[in-house]
């Protein structure tokens, strides 16, 4: 009897929310009230959100983060353990509340987010060290800042000790150290945050010829980034590779009726780790990505949204444009 490869493991290191939404038919400015419906709470976090994504897809995932001792808490642990992720890692604290997120929906699936990190603030490198038996045998490590950037800079330290593939979602924006960046090897971001991390570097509009995103890539490489990708929303993801000979692809997305983006970005991290673990080029591992995050984008809320690799598989089945091509 033959088995299914196992996918080599991941090991997840951030934040968890518990995602406090309110839908409304458009997301009030500032001063302004305005009524709202449908109000629930559900698992969140940028890192627990990628952590679900990849373990729904089938991934052996361990995560290291912190919760409180309170509801929101054994929501979030129950919610990761249902999705197969390794909970060992993460800490219970008595005294701190778990992190919030107030999370307001629009009609467009659009959303805004403002959040407390709770336990979130209290994860510092030598959480690090104490969890360093998880880093054993690792093959992606994903990290994001909602988290102080002393523990992610030692993750991404550890995960390099170990050869891992460390890949940073530079999200929620922040400056990181030049110690973080010579430990990363690839970088996710939007156009925004990838706007605001090359400073000077102007993002191309998403109708711009690939040769467009060269001083992009360049720009990268020069801070010590080799590999990066952009995701556009409805305008697909840019994949950029100063390693290979075609440096730049581009991922168009699959066209969608969104009911809410939210964690859509952190169901692309987690699917794409997924792939980038068992193997494939960076432009393969975006696109399956790409193809996981349009299904969540469909759904209600963040790791409720995700889909199994079942699902994903019987979209790109549907749509030869979806498949992996020779080169991708
Ligand atoms: O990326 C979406 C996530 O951002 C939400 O789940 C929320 O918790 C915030 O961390």
């Amino acid at each position: 009897m033959t088995t299914a490869p196992v996918p080599n493991p991941i090991l997840v290191v951030g934040s968890l929310n518990a995602d406090l939404v309110i839908r409304t038919e458009r997301i009030p400015g500032p001063g302004e009230t305005v009524h709202g419906h449908d109000f629930t709470t559900m698992p969140g976090g940028k890192s627990a959100n990628q952590a679900a994504a990849a373990g729904n897809l089938g991934a052996r995932v361990t995560m290291i983060g912190a919760v409180g001792n309170d509801a929101h808490g054994t929501m979030l642990l129950r919610s990761l353990t249902a999705k197969g992720v390794d909970i060992s890692g993460i800490h219970k604290f008595e005294d701190t509340p778990t992190g919030v997120a107030i999370i307001t929906v629009e009609e467009s699936g659009q959303n805004n987010i403002v959040i407390d990190a709770g336990t979130n603030g209290l994860i510092w490198p030598n959480t690090i060290v104490e969890n360093r038996k998880l880093f054993e045998g690792v093959s992606v490590v994903c990290l994001c800042l909602e988290i102080p950037e002393v523990a992610v800079k030692a993750a991404a330290e550890e995960g390099q000790r170990h050869d891992a593939t460390v890949i940073l979602n530079l999200s929620p924006y922040a400056e990181v150290s030049p110690e973080l960046i010579a430990a990363t090897d690839i970088i996710l971001v939007n156009e925004h945050e990838c706007a605001q991390f090359l400073g000077g570097t102007a993002v191309p509009p998403p109708d711009a010829p690939n040769d467009a995103w060269l001083p992009v890539l360049d720009a990268f490489v020069e801070i010590g980034i080799p590999q990066a990708v952009i995701t556009l929303g409805s305008d697909g993801s840019v994949v950029l590779d100063s390693t290979a000979e075609e440096k730049v692809h581009r991922i168009p997305a699959r066209k969608v009726v969104a009911v809410d983006t939210t964690g859509t970005g952190d169901a692309f991290f987690g699917a794409f780790a997924f792939r980038i673990a068992q193997g494939d080029l960076i432009q393969t591992a975006a696109k399956y990505a790409s193809v996981t995050a349009s299904i969540a984008a469909t759904r209600h809320g963040a790791q409720p949204s995700y889909p199994t690799a079942k699902e994903v598989a019987a979209i790109i089945a549907e749509d030869v444009a979806l498949q992996p091509s020779e080169d991708a």
